[in-house]
């Protein structure tokens, strides 16, 4: 059985008084049955959100990392370095790092390479934009964004990593995927992974992102597939985030 997982990502937000707040809610609000929970704080606040989740049930995790381990790369973080700081997990490729900062497929891929190297799970985001939804290529974009990871961290690429299909169109809209357009992508990602390794394919755990919040999270977590959530928007209240952990358990 997959565990569902729950990860609030922050985004570019809060003092850090904020995220102090917000961190301890949260944990205070532990232990989650049968969840787990992960928050996605920005970089500075790592440091203070892991000492508040110390010895708790949440874990933390970055928003991105480094596609490479150390050395001249002026304003990049490197996966040991998160690793050291308690962090278990890193997203990679979220649309916003590659609408906003142009990542191609090729260097979210190192990204995720390096997650694995430094020591963290990686949690990459794959999905398509409304173009793409309505032109008939939500496979083909989804396959192309797996197949340019494989490419460069190899066969065994989702022995110890997360998926997190995130359609564009749905990220801070509003506009949620319904379950079953959701369900729908998510078996095909289950799919081209089994198809590398059936064991990996099995296990491995795909988060939907994209306006997840309350109301919504039962019947998306309800779904075959669908192993927890990406939280974006409703991870900044701690009644909103902790009510989603609790309906995903
Ligand atoms: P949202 O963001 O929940 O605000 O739509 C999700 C994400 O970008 O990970």
């Amino acid at each position: 059985m997959r565990k569902p997982l729950i990860a609030g990502n922050w985004k570019m937000n809060g003092t850090r008084a904020n995220a102090g707040a917000l961190a301890r809610a949260i944990h205070d609000g532990a232990p989650f049955a049968d969840v787990e929970v992960a928050v996605l704080p920005p970089f500075v606040h790592l440091p203070d959100v892991v000492a508040i989740c110390e010895g708790g049930d949440v874990r933390v995790g970055a928003q991105n990392v480094a596609d490479q381990a150390s050395g001249a790369y002026t304003g990049e973080v490197s996966a040991a370095m998160l690793a050291e700081f308690g962090c278990r997990y890193a997203l990679v490729g979220h649309s916003e790092r590659r609408t906003h900062y142009g990542e191609s497929d090729e260097l979210v891929a190192k990204r995720f390479a390096a997650a694995l190297a430094g020591g963290l799970v990686p949690i990459l985001c794959v999905g398509e934009t409304l173009a793409e939804r309505e032109a008939g290529e939500t496979e083909s974009v989804i396959a192309r964004q797996l197949a340019a990871v494989v490419e460069v961290a190899g066969d065994d690429a989702f022995a110890d990593a997360v998926v997190a299909y995130e359609p564009v169109w749905a990220i801070g809209t509003g506009h949620t995927a319904t379950p079953e357009q959701a369900q729908a992508v998510h078996a095909f990602v289950r799919q081209r992974v089994a198809q590398l390794d059936a064991d990996h394919g099995e296990r491995l755990r795909i988060l939907y992102g994209g306006s997840m919040k309350a109301a919504n999270a039962a019947a998306l977590v309800a779904m075959e597939d669908v192993d927890g959530g990406l939280i974006g928007g409703a991870s900044l209240v701690p009644d909103d985030f902790l009510s989603i952990c609790r309906t995903a358990g």
